[in-house]
């Protein structure tokens, strides 16, 4: 080989990136929040383990993290403890009793914006449901200890930031319109600035039971019956009942494989771990990676996979207790092969030629994803939401927590956008009792049947393609893993067909990308990734730059 050559191959070959993970031996917590960060630190480093740091971390997040952090929403947890036992837990929200199919149409028969602000948008919260059922299960802490920190956090009051203080000024048009959101988080028009304390006494006594009481006060007890009053006053949907019946649902992780690696990933009702095998088997025979991460060649293919992923999810995804999924079907190898096959290796192929159906373009950027592992080689990986910023918008009285609005992501009217502008079919209409289908899909690669990287972000629609990208960052890219939480990100999710790319990218691959058919869409940022790769004893942990998120260890 010319010597010039073989210098060229070895600056395409070897990684040049150079930002540093946080590292630590025995623990390890990644979170969007530096104050809920330290929270989990000290549940490690006094004897708890991951999942107790992982409960404690979620009562936090509802204090210090309010527009994504709750208790009034839900999510998944994706547990792997060290003997090598895997679980997921869904405390997702579900549907309450009086749920009906056309609930949110209008007369005309189209779609309102009931399932996105008000009283009517929520469904059963099963957050702090699913805090208890992994303490119990799978923690070793007292439960005091592990709700106290956030009681203290509510009390005392936090210093807020600059983007903590104009998140909420800027939710205030729609949060001030419920009269409870204006008085806490608003301060009834007087907006909290940068510096001040912000004060939480109404949440601190709902968690104080909460720490008392355990989540029987929250389904059963005084707070169950604060909150169902609050909602039969102002005509919400969730009564005594959906909060007394409310379970968690403990599922058997969705499992496959890329390149020799192990993929333990979340089984639907997340539409993640079906989209993250499904696009990885497309990739893995493609040869897609030999242009170079960040290069028009890699973004095409993966965009591709992207696009013929989110039009079967549209199509076929749903709540697995309701409907029956096709997931065989989905992750059949032949069907895959057929998928890869219809890839134009030049052009963009157009998201008409796969299915059709119109669309406007909408989107939101909330839920949040964090990460911890212990030294004793357990995993506990969280998503959990409020759907929207601020959910619904609506503070139950006198409690102090917002309420989510997660019956917007079922298909209101199905072949309709939800305010993710995402369509979604029969599979995912409204039912009584049933799970909104989620994106949310905390994730965890094993090498050698031993966790090697274990992921999240929030972002709506944008979840599945980042955790997707991120972890072919780490795979193919050979990226550390604060580079491959740092590398530019991009989406697309079939309709409406375009292609949202990170101001990151060059303008040469954009131009490259537009010469390849794509319609682009430029945005400053795309999900928060929460990451901790393993590797030779060591947990590396790495917060997402695009926001105030924290990795700590020791
Ligand atoms: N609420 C966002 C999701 O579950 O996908």
């Amino acid at each position: 080989m010319r010597p010039a050559l073989a210098l060229l191959l070895i600056a395409v070959s070897l990684p040049v990136w150079a930002a540093q993970p946080v590292r630590g031996r025995k623990g390890m917590v990644v979170t969007r929040e530096p104050r809920a960060t330290e929270v989990g630190l000290k549940i490690l480093e006094s004897g708890g383990n991951a999942v107790d740091a992982a409960v404690a971390v979620g009562f936090a997040l509802a204090v210090t993290h309010p527009s994504a952090g709750n208790i009034g929403g839900g999510g998944f947890m994706l547990i792997r403890l060290a003997d090598g036992r895997t679980t997921f837990l869904d405390f997702r929200e579900r549907a309450p009793a009086a749920s009906s199919r056309n609930m949110y149409l209008d007369a005309s028969g189209n779609p309102t914006q009931d399932s996105v602000v008000g009283y009517r948008a929520s469904g059963v919260p099963g957050s702090v449901a699913g805090f208890e059922y992994a303490a119990r299960k799978y923690g070793r802490k007292p439960w005091a200890e592990l709700v106290d920190p956030a009681v203290e956090l509510a009390s005392k009051g936090l210093t807020l930031s600059w983007s903590e203080s104009s998140s909420m000024e800027n939710a205030a048009r729609t949060l001030g319109r419920f009269a409870e959101s204006k008085r806490v988080f608003l301060r009834d028009g007087n907006y909290y600035q940068p510096g001040e304390l912000f004060v939480q006494p109404d949440l601190a006594r709902t968690l104080a039971r909460i720490e008392k009481l355990g989540a029987k006060d929250f389904y059963q007890g005084e707070t169950a019956r604060l909150l169902a009053k609050d909602m039969s006053e102002h005509g919400g949907l969730i009564a005594a009942a959906d909060l007394a019946a409310y379970k968690v649902i403990e599922r058997a992780p969705l499992t496959g494989k890329y390149r020799g690696y192990d993929i333990v990933t979340s089984p639907p009702p997340s539409s993640g771990g079906v989209g993250i095998l499904q696009m990885l088997g497309v990739l893995e025979a493609t040869g897609y990676e030999k242009g170079g991460a960040g290069s028009a060649e890699v973004v095409h293919y993966m965009t591709e996979a992207m696009r013929r992923y989110f039009a079967d999810r549209a199509q076929h995804l749903g709540d697995p207790d309701f409907v029956k999924l096709p997931l065989r079907a989905l992750l059949d190898p032949a069907y895959i092969a057929k998928l890869r096959a219809s890839i134009d290796p030049e052009q963009a192929t157009p998201s008409s030629a796969i299915h059709a159906a119109a669309v406007v373009d909408v989107e939101a950027n909330e839920t949040t994803h964090y990460t911890i592992a212990d030294g004793e080689g357990n995993l506990a990986l969280v998503t959990y939401t409020l759907n929207g910023g601020y959910g619904s918008k609506v503070t139950a009285t006198g409690l102090g927590f917002l309420l989510n609005n997660e019956m917007d992501d079922f298909a209101a009217k199905p072949g309709s956008p939800n305010m993710f502008g995402l369509v979604q079919g029969e599979n995912n209409a409204i039912q009584a009792r049933k799970t909104p289908l989620s994106s949310m899909v905390p994730t965890i690669v094993l090498k050698d049947g031993k966790p090697y990287l274990a992921l999240g972000s929030p972002g709506g629609a944008t979840i599945i393609n980042t955790v997707l990208e991120v972890l072919v960052n780490a795979i193919d890219f050979g990226m550390n893993v604060q580079d491959a939480v740092n590398w530019p990100r991009f989406h697309h999710q079939w309709l409406p067909d375009q292609l949202q790319i990170e101001n990151g990218y060059s303008p040469d691959t954009i131009a490259l990308l537009e010469r390849r058919g794509y319609k682009i869409r430029r945005v400053n940022s795309q999900g928060e990734c929460a990451a901790i790769m393993l590797e030779n004893g060591w947990l590396e942990g790495a917060a997402d730059p695009r926001t105030e998120a924290t990795a700590a260890g020791y």
